[in-house]
């Protein structure tokens, strides 16, 4: 969708849709527009639209204005006001108007400049709001929005803003194909030939395969793969935006789950192609940076691999030696995200970072905590984690800090191994987390499980149901904290 500053007066603006937001405390007064529509308003105010947030009302223009219909949109007590309501606004009011067909509506912004709200916000609610994936629809839907013209004066900081919401909502649509796409065509080739596709684009790839991987000492991500016929794909991603001691992103990339050996249900396995969430944002992330040019030095590592009960797979007993060294008894190997994690994790010391983030739908725990409302955050650094929880509240992708108090090392003892890949039902998700810290070097580390989160099950105002791509628009809100 295109989006173009216009600096008009409502009246004036001959589009099929005029938008005009509303609090529910009393109408907003609209300029020389405002007289036009004050009858229409008053008509319809606290009985047909009350302002409530969510709310819409489409009508005719009155006589005397130039655009064709007016949409009332609803943004709810005025107190209440937030940046993410903005947010929301976008994606409600221009999902509900790209349903009706219309190609070109406009935005009023004089509600959101007396509050001092940026249209920047609405207009990345809209952006991410109408994402589809009709990639395997015979029909594809022809109902689209083409453009989305904002009234207001133009300044340089609106249109950076713009720019940058444009770049982020463009880099999250590729990360959701890429979850959304099903395994048979999203497998570790697969989303190597896709991280290869940005070479040239300020990104440079590298891919590493078995061999090299044996090499290294992978023994712990190599057993996760040894249970299907398609290849891993160690896939390393850098972005030298600055000279300084790298940034690493580590994120999961199971490009599908049965649980292996220690099989999964059956039912809603299916879903499991969305285990290479965190994988695929951090390479949305890497994209978004490179296009804005951000001063930082980026590493994304994805230890792709599927996670399938093969005949040469790896058994629960099985012992295992990681690229640390240290030796792991898989006792489940359901558990296989931290096992592929525990080897990219010790990887990414080779970068020499200045902090370490690692993205994964790693655990079941996580969703029964936290349902899909937060992601669930362990790390070692306060500093760190600050950033995370002010950059949480900002993107609404919000985080909730769970402990990793040294008693659950004890969860992780094993019999015959230095440690077990599962402690047991209790206390998982904490436990899980601090299996992955003792792989995580001495660099500033944070884990972010998105396993309630990475996948949406009923559309929401700005994020329709499927891959959400959760964690690219939190990391990179991190990152300009790190700038
Ligand atoms: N990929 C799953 C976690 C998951 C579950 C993600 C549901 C998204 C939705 C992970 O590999 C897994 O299977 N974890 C197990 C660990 C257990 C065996 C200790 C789990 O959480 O059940
Ligand atoms: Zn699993
Ligand atoms: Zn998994």
């Amino acid at each position: 969708m295109h989006i173009s500053i216009k600096n008009i007066s409502e009246a004036d603006c001959s589009c099929d849709v005029l938008i005009l937001l509303f609090s529910e405390d009393g109408p907003h007064p609209y300029g020389r527009a405002g007289a036009a529509i004050a009858k229409l308003i008053s008509r319809v105010w606290k009985k047909d639209f009350h302002g409530k947030d969510q709310e819409v009302l489409l009508m005719h223009a009155p006589d005397g204005i130039r655009p064709e219909r007016l949409l009332f949109v609803g943004l709810g007590k005025k107190d209440d006001l937030s940046r993410e309501r903005v947010r929301r606004s976008g994606g409600r009011a221009l999902t509900y108007l790209r349903d009706l067909g219309i190609r070109k509506p406009a935005l009023s912004t004089k509600f959101l400049s007396a509050r001092r709200q940026s249209p920047a916000d609405f207009a990345e609610g809209a952006l991410l709001g109408l994402y589809q994936f009709d990639a395997y629809r015979s029909e594809k839907p022809d109902k689209k929005i083409a453009g989305l013209t904002m009234l207001c004066s133009p300044s340089a900081d609106l249109n950076r803003r713009i720019r940058y919401v444009q770049t982020v909502a463009a880099a999250s649509a590729f990360a959701k194909d890429l979850i959304n796409t099903p395994a048979n065509d999203m497998t570790p080739s697969d989303m190597a030939r896709v991280a290869l596709s940005l070479r040239g684009k300020g990104v440079s790839v590298k891919v590493l395969g078995r061999k090299d991987l044996e090499k290294l000492g992978m023994g712990a991500y190599l057993a996760v793969s040894s249970g299907s016929k398609e290849p891993p794909r160690f896939i390393v991603l850098e972005y030298r935006g600055d000279r300084k001691a790298p940034v690493v992103l580590v994120g999961k990339s199971i490009t599908f789950d049965s649980g292996g050996i220690s099989l999964k249900p059956s039912e809603g396995m299916e879903k499991m192609k969305y285990d290479m969430a965190g994988g695929a944002a951090v390479m949305g992330v890497m994209k978004a940076a490179a296009e804005l040019k951000l001063p930082i030095h980026l590493v994304g590592l994805l230890p792709a691999t599927e996670n399938l009960p093969g005949g040469a797979a790896v058994k629960p007993g099985d012992v295992v030696r990681s690229f640390s060294g240290k030796t792991i008894e898989i006792v489940n190997t359901d558990a296989e995200g931290r096992l592929a994690l525990a080897d990219a994790l010790g990887y990414a010391g080779r970068f020499k970072p200045r902090a370490v983030v690692d993205i994964a739908t790693l655990t079941g725990a996580c969703a029964i905590a936290l349902g899909g409302e937060a992601v669930a955050m362990m790390g070692n650094d306060g500093q760190l984690l600050d950033a995370f929880k002010k950059s949480g509240d900002d993107t609404y992708e919000r985080v909730c800090e769970m402990p990793l108090y040294e008693e659950y090392k004890e969860y992780l003892k094993s019999d015959i191994a230095d440690i077990k890949n599962v402690g047991g039902r209790i206390g998982s998700l904490m436990a899980s987390a601090y299996f992955l810290l003792e792989f995580a070097g001495q660099a500033p580390w944070v884990h972010l499980d998105i396993a309630g989160t990475a996948w949406v099950e009923k559309d929401r105002p700005y994020i329709p149901k499927g891959a959400s791509a959760i964690g690219l628009r939190l990391i990179l809100n991190v990152i300009e904290r790190l700038i």
